[in-house]
């Protein structure tokens, strides 16, 4: 077993190595732009998740590194275009200028495009078998487009300003955040070869743990700062958004998110056995302050 430290270190000296080779190209400028909000630091939750659900599920984790460095790209692109000023206009992410203020909105729209598609080549061409590899990239896919983080998305903006019922907000919230969360722990399932019941744990797990992720989220927006979130506070309110923090007060979030990080741990607890890293995962994320 590893701990969340050992597990970050891994990630980030493989994430290192991406797109390094790129500085000879004509075409370097958007490697740097990719880089740049790769390598800027992040929490690492979703690589992570990938790299542990395979572990438990009995696979390989060195061989699953490739589908947890892509959902990574992934979760990154998701970021740049989330903060261009089209969307929600920030300037700060991972406590450093967020990409389209250093590069110019049209690098950053491409450094966004392009980590895309590059999170799908890195599941693909993961050490994986190939079934184990093809699977992971078709819940990539499911997870990111049209009924996922795209749709999640598009909703967060369609209803801007407007007052919404909890279950339209958990309708954005499940897809633009929560998706890409049961993605992660599908993955490492997937990764693995595990089996119909694991599969279905861990979208359960993933599912909660993603509610109470975004809740976590939308509360910080309100209590933390940016030098200690690294990103802009109070931005979710300038934009107008529907949080959860508006709905139900930040103590009916934090009762919500208490709710939530223990269902995550009694769904897990019926598939797997080894569950004390993800359990602490649920937890630590739960009392996170960034
Ligand atoms: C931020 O995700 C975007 C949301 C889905 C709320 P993270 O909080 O995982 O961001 P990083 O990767 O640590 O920067
Ligand atoms: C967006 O949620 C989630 C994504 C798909 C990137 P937020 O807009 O609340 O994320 P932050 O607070 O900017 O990280
Ligand atoms: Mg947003
Ligand atoms: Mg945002
Ligand atoms: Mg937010």
């Amino acid at each position: 077993m590893f701990s969340a430290e050992e597990y970050r270190l891994k990630i980030e000296s493989e994430l290192e190595k991406c797109f390094a080779a790129a500085s000879e190209l004509p075409q370097k400028g958007l490697a740097e732009a990719m880089r740049y909000s790769l390598l800027a630091g992040g929490k690492r939750i979703r690589p992570m998740l990938v790299l542990e659900f395979c572990r438990i599920a009995g696979g390989d984790v060195d061989k699953a590194m490739g589908a947890a460095l892509g959902i990574e790209m992934l979760h990154t692109y998701s970021l740049i275009h989330d903060d261009l000023p089209c969307m929600d206009n920030d300037e700060l992410r991972r406590g450093k200028p967020t990409n389209h203020v250093v590069y110019g909105e049209c690098t950053a729209t491409l450094a966004g495009d392009a980590l895309q598609a590059e999170a799908f080549g890195s599941v693909l061409r993961s050490a994986l078998p190939a079934e184990n590899r093809a699977n992971c990239a078709e819940i990539l896919a499911d997870a990111v487009g049209l009924d996922g983080m795209c749709g999640g998305q598009y909703l967060d903006m369609l209803w801007e300003g407007r007052e919404l019922t909890e279950q339209e907000l958990t309708e954005i919230n499940s897809r633009k955040t929560g998706a890409l969360l049961v993605a992660a722990c599908q993955m490492g399932v997937a990764a693995a070869g595990g089996s119909r019941l694991m599969m279905d744990a861990a979208g359960h797990f993933g599912a909660a743990l993603g509610m109470a992720f975004q809740i976590k989220d939308d509360m910080l927006d309100v209590t933390s700062t940016d030098e200690e979130l690294g990103k802009p506070v109070g931005s979710d309110a300038q934009e107008k958004k529907n949080t959860y923090a508006v709905l139900m007060g930040l103590e009916g979030c934090r009762k919500t998110v208490e709710k939530l990080t223990d269902l995550a741990k009694t769904v897990l607890r019926e598939a797997f056995e080894d569950t004390e890293f993800l359990c602490s995962l649920a937890d630590a994320l739960a009392n996170r302050k960034k």
